[in-house]
């Protein structure tokens, strides 16, 4: 039976991080909210008792939420809330069996990720670390025509990996750059989401024509370490590797090595395998432009995000199913 917004209770809300406090006012308004009050990660003790006398709960990507840890949820427990687009840090099938709704935030970050990406492809691409490092450690000694030369962008080749909301969004601010759009998928989009865009079968067949390679698949058992030394051999000499989507993507050690060797250009990196511990080795590359997982962090994003999520516990609620629904 479908229920009126209206008629719906108030639920118990365990958010597991601080939010923003004009995200927390939303969630305020509309439910009784607990937040952890340390502002780290929960241990899993603790995620349990967060869990305790919750209906719902507002995860983050770094809470781990395996298959034990599910089957430690109170029965009370109906929703879990994720406060990311990643959801690999779920066992979704734990929480089916167990008739848990899981929520996501797709689509309402994709801007503000898709501009952390072409942020990154221009870090790397203008030397942007080495040319703040002459300035912070005033060492700057004036304009010269043979200082820090870069890589202009304009009409180069992007190569896509994961053509979903955020890929078709950073294409489509590439596009603003007249560069030529490629990407690989597991499937070809319909054309009207393609547009001008150059589809590859195959991963190898992208690398070799891009210019600037983009990650912006999800983190899966299939695409774990699938950036690894090999692959990176087919890129084009001076090629750009950005990285918005999973650390787990890449071989750190092929990577390090095709920077060092000067065999790509540069990287520009937002995520790292084992955050927040990133391999030290990529402090010392001053061809990698680096951020520390600030994809989605926009007000505007953030916010979004909430909104997507409330509206999705609100439809979970009145016995519809809300398009986040995960499982
Ligand atoms: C996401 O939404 O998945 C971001 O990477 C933050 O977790």
């Amino acid at each position: 039976m479908v229920r009126e917004i209206e008629d719906l209770p108030r639920l118990e809300v365990a958010v597991t991080r601080a939010l923003p406090a004009q995200v927390l006012e939303l969630f305020r308004n509309r439910h009784d909210i607990w937040v952890n009050p340390h502002d780290r990660r929960l241990t899993p003790d603790e995620l349990q008792q967060a869990a305790g006398c919750a209906d719902a709960m507002v995860v983050t990507a770094f809470d781990q939420l395996d298959r034990d840890t599910i089957a430690r949820l109170p029965e009370r427990l109906r929703i879990l809330a994720t406060y990311s687009v990643g959801i690999e840090h779920i066992d979704l099938d734990a929480a089916a069996r167990r008739g848990i709704a899981v929520l996501s935030t797709p689509d309402v970050l994709s801007a503000s990720v898709a501009e952390m990406a072409i942020l990154l492809m221009l870090g790397a691409a203008r030397r942007v670390r080495e040319g703040a490092a002459l300035l912070y450690g005033r060492t700057w000694s004036g304009w010269t025509p043979t200082q820090l030369i870069g890589i202009e962008l304009t009409g180069q080749r992007i190569g896509i990996l994961g053509m979903g909301r955020i890929g078709r969004t950073i294409a489509q601010r590439a596009r603003g750059f007249d560069m030529k759009i490629h990407y690989h998928n597991r499937r070809r989009l319909e054309a009207q989401l393609e547009m001008d865009a150059n589809y590859h079968p195959t991963l190898e067949g992208l690398l070799a024509l891009s210019d600037v390679l983009v990650l912006a698949a999800p983190s899966t058992p299939h695409t774990k370490g699938l950036i690894d030394g090999a692959r990176i051999e087919h890129l084009p000499a001076n090629a750009i590797l950005v990285n918005i989507a999973r650390g787990d993507l890449v071989d750190d050690d092929a990577l390090i090595g095709a920077l060092r060797s000067g065999r790509i250009a540069g990287a520009g990196l937002d995520v790292f395998n084992s955050e927040p511990r990133l391999d030290a080795r990529y402090l010392g590359l001053p061809n990698v432009f680096l951020q520390p997982h600030q994809g989605s962090s926009t007000l505007a994003a953030r916010l979004k995000m909430a909104c997507v999520l409330l509206a999705g516990i609100d439809a979970v609620l009145a016995g519809s199913r809300p398009s986040n629904r995960v499982v």
